[in-house]
């Protein structure tokens, strides 16, 4: 046996992200159901979100996050040869979404999987990634965080019609000199499978939202931790901190409790909702975008949600 020639790190090239242009604030779902703009900004911190029309799948918008990372990377479609797709709200399960991205973005037989961790899923596919690019099974790697949470959710249900949406973001990942992915952390917790669920194809998500709220502020700052630990980087050097975009007062619990004070802390989810495994690539491209982190600083990545599971490295800002 002969193991390939690896590459010694790899970097994310670039970044992209599509939101649906159909916008939803907090005053048209009090059209419909029994809420207020008051209880969602101050429970949830969202003040609108993005659902994409009937005609916009998963695949649609993830091809425009897609093709936007893909064209600021400077890498042409066919330098692509890995698509890993994190999403958990597939129109359908058979084929696979990467696949169809991959095919509508002009790359050429390119390995295609999809990734369920839920709102993990991003971190979880960075790190597939990573390690494909590291072990010389891939050189340019697509991946893509999409959700069309909309059509999963029981829109008279307002424990979760107020918090879910839809959105994609990219990144392009290649071969580095020097490590700019760092290793990630990840785990589960199954004892709580049952807390974030769509039992069957019937039903809606569900969710037990107070222990929900009570793992994501008690159980990740370590794990945020320890993704910087393993990358040898004091959270006191983080350009910036893009935890899961789920509810604004877990993310400021746990960006206090981590201790980096001087990062820019990721607050997308006042105008994008939570998008699941679309968050926390859309909310890193738009920073990006708006100029609030500079290209070479460090941002931490964490993702976290249905499973219950969660993952997290450091990453260099292209
Ligand atoms: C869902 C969540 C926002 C609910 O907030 P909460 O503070 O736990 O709210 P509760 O469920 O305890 O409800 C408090 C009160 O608000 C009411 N309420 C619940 N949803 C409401 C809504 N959308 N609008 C107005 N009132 C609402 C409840 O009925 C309850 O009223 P009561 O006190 O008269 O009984 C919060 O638990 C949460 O964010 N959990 C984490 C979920 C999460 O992040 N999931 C994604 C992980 S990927």
């Amino acid at each position: 046996m002969r193991i390939p020639e690896a590459a010694p790190g790899s970097k994310v090239l670039a970044f992209g992200h599509y939101q649906p242009s159909d916008v939803v604030t907090n005053d048209d779902l009090a059209k419909t159901i029994a809420t207020n703009d008051e209880w969602i900004q101050s429970r949830v911190g969202i003040k609108e979100r993005r659902i994409a029309p009937a005609g916009e799948s998963e695949v649609d918008m993830a091809i425009q996050a897609g093709g936007k990372a893909l064209a600021a990377s400077g890498l042409a479609a066919t330098d692509i040869d890995l698509v890993i797709v994190a999403t958990c709200t597939p129109e359908s399960t058979i084929p696979n979404v990467a696949g169809r991205v991959a095919h509508r973005l002009g790359i050429g037989a390119p390995g295609a999987f999809d990734v369920n961790a839920a709102c993990a899923g991003f971190c979880y596919a960075l790190a597939a990634a990573d390690s494909a690019v590291r072990s010389g099974s891939a050189r340019n790697v697509l991946v893509v965080g999409t959700e069309k949470l909309s059509q999963w959710i029981d829109w008279t249900d307002r424990a979760t019609a107020v918090i879910f949406a839809d959105g994609a973001g990219a990144a392009v990942v290649s071969r580095s000199e020097t490590p700019a992915i760092g290793p990630v952390v990840w785990g589960s917790a199954g004892d709580k499978y049952d807390a974030i669920i769509i039992k069957d194809r019937d039903s809606f998500l569900h969710q037990e939202g107070q222990t929900v709220f009570r793992w994501a502020t008690t159980a990740l700052h370590p794990v945020a931790k320890e993704a910087c630990e393993r990358a040898g980087v004091d959270p006191s050097e983080l350009a910036a901190f893009v935890p899961h975009q789920a509810n604004l007062r877990i993310i400021e619990t746990i960006a206090r409790k981590l201790g980096a004070e001087q990062a820019v802390i990721a607050r997308d989810i006042v105008l994008a909702g939570n998008t699941s495994a679309a968050s926390v690539p859309l909310a890193l491209s738009r920073m990006i975008e708006r100029g609030e982190v500079q290209s070479g600083g460090l941002a931490l990545l964490l993702g976290f949600g249905a499973g219950l599971t969660y993952a997290g490295q450091v990453i260099e800002i292209p």
